[in-house]
């Protein structure tokens, strides 16, 4: 990846040198975009590295008015790191487990490190990828956010860290079990409490992305969710239940843009779409007109009830319960449409 001087904070004094600028590929941490500079190598051609071979940028500066025209390796970080993306509607049944696992698995699939992350105690992603007995409270996010019961008693600094998760499908997964509901009245007596998912997500590495699919509420475990992500992805089914909860979407996403200011709608996720109905038709208008100047609005994921419920009960992603369906090309259409709103155009 070429940087120019300028998206190199520190380098944007040196505006007007003639720098070559590369990210070494794999260097960077995770993610894609330019943020602080971590260090700096600098090489005349491109087999030959030049002292120093890695150092803080102040230290390479003077070797670049030296050398005249070098190239500069740059390694940052902060920018590669983790994108978290919460699945939010807070009405039940408009399809955030669905697109969840099945944006997921393609995600992985396309060669990326994605983590989901069940945060409703229905644990239906959990099920859904075919992760059924063996779940324990422990295994959930309980411990990320909660301090153990003996580190408060004997006032140890809490030890708080997510499980690790499993591999199903590709993709890793923290996932979730019915007594998960007890966070919602736990939460309320710890400190800040709905920001204990953002700082644990934060602490992870290796992922470019992680998908939290959030329970149907309005209670602390969705706060919990949508404060803990970047970006927030609506599935909006298109139809009356659709277009009437889309006020409440969107004004909590406002409210919770209090506790997570650079909170924003990456994209709507039409779902559940009746082609063959007027009033599908019609619902899908109407949120085009109206939701666009928001945030891109997606293709729509067709109603098709005998993949959707096949796929479940074998607890499988659509994808790989009917690889080449029209299901399946549906959901990697709206997967690269995702990607495209967080990254941009594919190149
Ligand atoms: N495109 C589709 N076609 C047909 N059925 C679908 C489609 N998408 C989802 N469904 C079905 O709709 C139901 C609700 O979907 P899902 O559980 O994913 O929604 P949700 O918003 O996560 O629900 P909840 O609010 O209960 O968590 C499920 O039975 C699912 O199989
Ligand atoms: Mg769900």
């Amino acid at each position: 990846m070429d940087f120019k001087p300028r998206d190199v904070p520190a380098l944007r004094v040196q505006r007007s040198l003639p720098l070559r600028l590369r990210r070494t590929p794999g260097e960077g941490r995770s993610g894609s975009g330019v943020g602080e500079v971590e260090w700096v190598r600098i090489r005349r051609c491109s087999r030959q590295p030049i002292a120093p071979r890695a150092a803080p940028i102040p230290v390479v500066l003077p070797w670049v008015w030296v050398l005249g025209n070098p190239e500069l390796i740059v390694r940052t970080h902060g920018v590669h790191r983790v994108k978290v993306l919460t699945f939010f509607n807070h009405a039940g049944g408009v399809a955030k487990t669905s697109t969840v696992r099945d944006v997921g698995y393609v995600l992985g699939e396309l060669g990326k490190r994605v983590l989901l992350v069940d945060v409703d105690p229905q644990a239906n992603l959990t099920k859904w990828l075919g992760v059924e007995d063996d779940v324990e409270l422990e295994d959930t996010i309980y411990p990320g956010v909660i301090t153990s019961a003996a580190d408060e008693a004997d006032g140890i600094e809490p030890a708080l860290a997510l499980p690790a998760p499993r591999r199903v499908h590709g993709v890793d997964l923290l996932p979730s079990h019915l007594n998960l509901a007890i966070l919602e009245r736990e939460i309320l007596s710890v400190f800040m409490g709905v920001m204990r998912l953002r700082e644990a997500v934060r602490t992870l590495e290796g992922y470019d992305y992680v998908l939290i699919d959030p329970p149907p509420s309005l209670g602390q475990l969705s706060a919990l969710a949508v404060v803990a992500a970047d970006r927030v992805i609506v599935p909006l089914p298109t139809n009356r239940k659709g277009l009437d909860g889309l006020p409440t979407v969107m004004r909590m996403v406002r409210e919770y843009r209090k506790a997570a200011p650079a909170l924003d709608i990456a994209l709507f996720v039409l779902t559940q779409h009746d082609r063959r109905t007027r009033h599908d038709r019609e619902s899908r208008e109407v949120i085009e007109r109206q939701l666009t100047s928001v945030a891109p609005v997606s293709t729509p994921l067709n109603s098709r009830p005998a993949y959707y419920s096949d796929a479940q009960v074998q607890g499988m992603p659509v994808s790989v319960y009917a690889p080449g369906s029209e299901a399946d090309l549906e959901v990697r259409q709206v997967t690269a449409e995702l990607l495209e709103a967080l990254e941009g155009p594919l190149r």
